[in-house]
């Protein structure tokens, strides 16, 4: 038995923001650093362009999300650190699932069925600007993890159905072919707070509440300042439960500091004096790698270079994996 192998992607369409940081990137720093775990990280490019027709978009949100992780310390030597597209044995696989993966079960996906509910709301047909990209996408997703034989996938709960689909294409597959691939778990941390946005719904682009992790310090305070509160005066007693602001003071603070906040809350705390401590809480934990992240998007050689160390281990051992597909399947030379 080999290490415990974890495996998370990161779909290249946006700037990281505290949520993503909070929810995924520092726990996952901290797993890179873990030598009883193999983690995988990658940059989900292939993904990206399910949802993207904008390849500048694609291709800044890629350099926003490597130097994101770099710059806050991941550690690409005990790791695995690459980009989907070079990897070309991904999609190879992908097409082999393909035709393993039951429609029946594409069509219960719910990126899939998502779309085709807002068409139907619109009154527009079904499948109306519905790609098979993202009809299959739980399949590319498929071959992301099962590449590399992954035990666990942290993921959001937004993700668990996907990782199921896994399962079962995985299944399928050894039922037919032997036991090629190792059944995947959704890993579902409940100590990793799901931030709340500006607005008090959870934080993400869709809603177009995020707080960008590595802003200026200025427009980090502008943000802050922005989370919605209540009318309530200082020195009112305040609900810390029902404030994104003490919600997002806990993602950062330290069990006491999180205790004393909650009195400060009880005794009446005036909003803008919370948002201060909690502009300050933030910032002092991420300027260090702010820091880094500016002189890596201005060093964008030294990403790539990161990022071709990693295809280089990561086609390694999805080639020798390839190897035992294709010749499960009866693809291969002739003898
Ligand atoms: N689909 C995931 C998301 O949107 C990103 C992703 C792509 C992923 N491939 C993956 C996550 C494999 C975990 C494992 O968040």
């Amino acid at each position: 038995m080999g290490k415990h192998r974890v495996l998370t992607g990161i779909t290249t369409t946006g700037t990281p923001h505290l949520g993503n940081y909070v929810g995924a990137i520092r726990p996952a720093v901290r797993a890179s650093k873990d030598d009883r775990i193999e983690s995988y990280f990658f940059l989900a490019d292939y993904h990206a362009i399910i949802k993207s027709t904008d390849p500048e978009q694609v291709r800044q949100s890629s350099k926003e999300i490597a130097a994101t992780w770099l710059a806050l310390g991941l550690d690409t030597d005990n790791s695995l650190f690459y980009r989907q597209s070079d990897v070309p044995e991904i999609p190879e696989l992908t097409w082999i699932l393909t035709c393993n993966a039951a429609k029946g079960l594409m069509n219960r996906a719910h990126a899939y069925k998502a779309s085709v509910q807002a068409n139907e709301e619109a009154g527009e047909d079904a499948d109306h600007a519905v790609t098979m990209g993202l009809f299959s996408y739980p399949i590319l997703m498929a071959a992301d993890i099962l590449i590399f034989n992954a035990h666990d996938i942290p993921v959001g709960r937004d993700q668990i159905q996907h990782v199921e689909m896994v399962r079962d294409i995985a299944q399928r597959f050894n039922h037919h072919f032997g036991e090629v691939f190792t059944l995947p778990t959704a890993a579902i941390d409940d100590n990793v707070a799901i931030l709340q946005g500006l607005d008090g719904r959870k934080m993400s682009k869709s809603y177009n509440n995020t707080i960008p992790l590595f802003d200026t310090e200025k427009r980090l305070q502008k943000s802050i300042n922005k989370i919605k509160t209540n009318l309530l005066e200082p020195g009112d007693p305040k609900d810390p439960e029902d404030s994104t602001v003490f919600q997002l003071w806990e993602a950062f603070a330290t069990a006491e500091q999180a205790q004393e906040m909650r009195q400060k809350f009880v005794d009446g705390i005036g909003w803008g004096e919370a948002k201060k401590e909690l502009f300050t809480l933030i910032n002092d934990e991420i300027a260090p790698a702010r820091e880094r992240y500016n002189e890596l998007m201005a060093a964008p050689e030294f990403i790539e270079e990161e990022l071709q160390k990693g295809a280089v281990r990561a086609r390694e051992q999805a080639g020798a994996l390839m190897d035992k597909v294709r010749s499960a399947i009866g693809i291969g030379p002739i003898r």
